[in-house]
């Protein structure tokens, strides 16, 4: 009778380790602990054995009875588990390998990086070096330096958001363009200088279609022995011609600028109409595209540069214009509304 009970506990082991499925285990436990299996059959026969054999095969069945009925809901669980996972990566019961891949979602350069990367790309390749400046800035660097006084009339060109500082403390603000660093790097280093200086700059300003307060500008300059008003003309033509297309021209008008003399605007010909008069230049044929001029005697004293040896050209323009421009967007507020279906198209 042990012996029988031994041969059931193998048999049982051997079948359940190969079990397939959920289904296969009822099976097994019909077979092994059903009402007609036999060690059932050996426990209602239990009483009917003498008293010495009742008590081994008694307990041996008991014992194994409970082990296998603690092996079933194991195995149960463990079934169970995996049917709900195969449910999850197969539909109707086989994996599909041919089903592709999650896609991972890939970011981008923001319009407005992929501008400011071509436009220094430019410079770089004209022998310009590309710096950055703080966009907190002092008063001195935004205006005083650049012959900007206090109360002077020209601060009305730049609308600014001021920074409170304790009194008796220098006045500080969010620079409201790039043309400080034209300062602070003459400040720190001695000509040649060739830099150009992209970055973001701050207005105090209602938006509208073509007004943000905060938006990107890039400033250039270049300050060395013999340069002239030619060097300006004919470094800021070719940066026209590599961004806006080789048969661009070019036209210099005077504009006023406190920190350079004389001071220009420079446009292109219209590249919608080319030159004949449309929408996007206004009927006008021409598209104002920067400020320029020859540095000031005055800024470059202030550096001690002296300007009998030294002279120099600058530039700034804004970036999101020039964007605009090449892609036909019409608000500037779109560049920074966080909507991925227009970042999305750049
Ligand atoms: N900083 C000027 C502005 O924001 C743009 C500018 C004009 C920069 C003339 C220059 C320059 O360097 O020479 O309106």
């Amino acid at each position: 009778m042990i012996e029988k009970l031994a041969d059931i506990k193998s048999k049982a082991l051997d079948e359940l380790s190969s079990l397939a499925d959920f289904n296969e285990l009822e099976v097994w436990r019909v077979r092994y602990l059903g009402k007609k299996s036999e060690l059932t059959q050996i426990l209602r026969g239990v009483a009917s054995l003498s008293q010495e054999q009742r008590k081994t095969v008694g307990a041996s069945a008991n014992e194994l009875r409970s082990n296998l009925e603690v092996l079933y809901s194991e195995n149960k669980d463990a079934l169970k588990e995996q049917a709900f996972q195969d449910v999850e990566t197969t539909a109707k019961g086989y994996k599909d390998i041919s089903l592709p891949g999650r896609p991972i979602p890939l970011g981008r350069l923001h319009p407005i990086t992929q501008t400011v990367n071509e436009i220094c790309g430019i410079f770089v390749a004209l022998g310009f070096q590309v710096v950055e400046g703080p966009e907190v800035e002092w008063d001195y660097y935004n205006f005083e330096a650049l012959n900007i006084p206090p109360d002077h009339p020209a601060r009305d060109m730049w609308d600014t958001l001021w920074i409170d500082t304790e009194s008796g403390q220098r006045p500080m603000l969010l620079r409201t363009h790039t043309s400080p660093m034209q300062i602070r790097v003459m400040e720190q280093t001695q000509p040649p200088v060739r830099v150009v200086v992209p970055g973001k700059v701050y207005r105090y300003e209602a938006t509208d279609a073509t007004h943000e307060s905060m938006f990107y500008q890039l400033e250039g300059l270049a300050v060395d022995e013999y340069i002239t008003f030619a060097d300006l003309k004919g470094t800021l033509y070719e940066f026209a011609k590599r961004l806006f297309g080789k048969e661009r021209r070019v036209r210099f008008r005077c504009d006023y600028f406190p920190f350079v003399e004389p001071g220009v605007e420079m446009a292109i010909d219209c590249f919608i109409c080319g030159g004949k008069g449309c929408r996007l230049c206004s009927g006008t044929g021409w598209i104002e595209i920067l400020g320029a001029g020859m540095v000031h005697p005055d800024v470059l004293r202030r550096v001690n540069y002296d300007p009998e040896v030294y002279t120099g050209f600058a530039f700034g323009l804004g970036l999101e214009r020039i964007h605009m421009l090449r892609y036909g967007i019409e608000d500037i507020r779109l560049f920074y509304s966080n909507d991925l279906r227009f970042l999305r198209q750049f």
